[in-house]
């Protein structure tokens, strides 16, 4: 901040020298809009190269995860909760380097763990998962055509360091999940919005009043995290919060009862 303060001050300084007081006035507009296509061009790039990064992997795995879609383009049946679809998010892989940047935040010892992914979509973190030695892989997403898509990735799925061959992909609404017994680590990346959070993490926060084990969850995208945060079961173990003005928050939670 302070070294673009002083750049933004040697560029004024410059340019009332060359052009006068009135010249940089008029210099600013055009000024402002290289600055903002400058960003434009970077972000670009930065987008080009992520997207670049996602298809090597699709490639090289045998799968396809990567394209984003939105919940109007997917049909339900009459079964799903309205209140589901209705507070539902879209369907957006986790980034490649994300996923494996949180695991480790987290700490954990993956082969003492099983792992759910909540709202898994088509399982791009189903897959990286599988390159660590978790006990099993259950995907739970609510959409019959995204768990149809995660099964056919499953079904084809190659990788050489492939460390856990348990994955599996259930069609079901987080809220009706019956989490695992076991020592478990719960993913999500915004699957959806507050009033659907609050059911799973009541959920959740029941099933280790009655059975309490260790359980860590990583919320990425943390939007919602209110109702985790709220969990008495539950104590935050690292975080990046989005009033911390960062686009892209997260939290890992684990559970009190752990070990
Ligand atoms: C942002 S995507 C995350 C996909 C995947 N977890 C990943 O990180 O690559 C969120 C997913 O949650 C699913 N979803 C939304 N509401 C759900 C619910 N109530 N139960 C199960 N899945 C849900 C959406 O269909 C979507 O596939």
């Amino acid at each position: 901040m302070i070294r673009l303060l002083k750049r933004a001050q040697n560029t004024l300084h410059r340019s009332l020298e060359n052009h006068g007081a009135l010249g940089t006035l008029r210099l600013v507009p055009r000024a402002a809009k290289s600055a903002v296509l400058r960003r434009v061009r970077r972000f670009s790039s930065k987008a080009r190269e992520a997207g670049e990064i996602e298809a090597r992997f699709d490639r090289a795995a045998g799968v396809d995860t990567a394209a984003t879609i939105e919940l109007a383009q997917l049909q339900f049946d009459g079964q799903t909760d309205k209140e589901s679809i209705k507070h539902g998010l879209r369907y957006q892989a986790t980034p490649i380097e994300v996923f494996d940047a949180l695991l480790a935040r987290s700490g954990i010892d993956c082969s003492r763990y099983e792992l759910v992914d909540l709202g898994s979509g088509k399982g791009r973190v189903l897959f990286m998962a599988a390159m660590h030695p978790f006990r099993r892989i259950t995907g739970v997403e609510f959409s019959p055509e995204l768990t149809r898509i995660a099964q056919e990735n499953a079904g084809k799925f190659k990788a050489p360091r492939q460390a856990c061959h348990e994955i599996v992909t259930v069609c079901a609404d987080a809220t009706q999940y019956a989490f695992p017994n076991t020592a478990t680590v719960i993913y999500m990346y915004n699957p959806f919005t507050a009033p659907i959070m609050e059911r799973v993490a009541a959920n959740l926060e029941r099933s280790l009043r009655e059975n309490p084990r260790d359980v860590v969850v990583i919320y990425y995208n943390a939007r919602c995290p209110e109702p985790l945060d709220a969990c008495s079961r539950l104590r935050e173990v690292a975080s990046q919060r989005a009033q911390q003005g960062r686009d892209d928050p997260w939290v890992i939670y684990r559970s009190t009862t752990s070990n």
